[in-house]
């Protein structure tokens, strides 16, 4: 235990009113089935629109089960729930933000589907910014997770051993269409240009945002305030960055990022 409100487990840190260390423990022998589906993000980066993508796929595709929100469909792998996810019936979505290390280890063995959305940096620390209530979870200036380098590095340097689609929130930006039926195909679901169209309809920003099931705001009137569905858009960071911590973070990527680091810094 780091302090009063977290706790190190492995390379990561987790705040204890969500997360608990037995809990995370436990994830590792939690049993996989191939006709999983994770959806996997460091936060900020899209994970909410990219659940309703996933949903609606799977909606129109037929077989999917009921539940009251995304956010119960797509069940959170590390938070604190009395449900025991190991009794779902499948299919069965998850979504989560850690780091390959505290995967079920299960997941390297199986077919099963992740999606991996990241997105530019510097437009998650403005998000995440905004996002400021949940920072009330840490104790400043600590906060959770792993950074955001560590993170879609250890991904992506790990992506043999996964069956795993990377995407960019800023592909899905500049086309929605595209990105929807790059997840479909992964999924391999067979949709209609119709029905591509009706799930491009429901992810749009727009129609997301006065979503009850979709836009969280069930979640904020529980435990944290801020906004799920704030802006939506590409090169935020320039209303907020001066330019030495734009450099800085530029710097932060190192002399030898992965390819796709250099697409992503360079098109803001
Ligand atoms: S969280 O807390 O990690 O689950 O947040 P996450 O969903 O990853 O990220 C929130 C940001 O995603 C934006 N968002 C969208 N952008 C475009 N289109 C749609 N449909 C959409 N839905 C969510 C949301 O506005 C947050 O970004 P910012 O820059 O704060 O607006």
């Amino acid at each position: 235990q780091i302090g009063e409100k977290l706790f190190k487990y492995k390379d990561f840190i987790f705040p204890l009113e969500l997360v608990t260390p037995e809990h995370i423990n436990s994830l590792q022998t939690f049993e996989i089935r191939d006709s999983d589906v994770f959806l996997v993000t460091y936060p900020k980066s899209g994970t909410i629109w990219t659940q309703q993508i996933i949903i609606s796929i799977c909606e129109l595709d037929g077989g999917l089960n009921e539940y009251a929100n995304n956010c119960q469909q797509m069940a959170w792998l590390e938070y604190k729930t009395k449900e025991d996810l190991s009794l779902r019936p499948s299919p069965r979505l998850f979504t989560s933000h850690v780091t390959p290390p505290l995967m079920p280890l299960g997941l390297k063995d199986k077919k099963t589907k992740i999606i991996y959305v990241m997105r530019n940096p510097k437009d998650v620390v403005v998000s995440y910014f905004h996002f400021g209530k949940v920072l009330t979870l840490y104790e400043t200036p600590k906060i959770g997770g792993s950074s955001w380098f560590d993170h879609i590095r250890a991904w992506y340097l790990n992506r043999d051993q996964y069956n795993i689609l990377f995407l960019t929130y800023e592909d899905m930006i500049l086309d929605l269409k595209g990105a929807v039926t790059k997840i479909c195909r992964f999924l391999g679901k067979n949709l209609s240009d119709k029905g591509i169209d009706q799930v491009v309809e429901k992810a749009t920003f727009k129609n997301m945002k006065k979503d009850s099931k979709a836009n969280y705001e069930f979640i904020l009137k529980e435990t944290i305030s801020g906004d799920f569905m704030r802006k939506g858009r590409i090169g935020d960071w320039k209303n907020m960055f001066t330019v030495a911590q734009s450099e800085r973070v530029d710097r932060m990527g190192g002399s030898n990022p992965p390819l796709f680091f250099t697409p992503l810094l360079l098109m803001i």
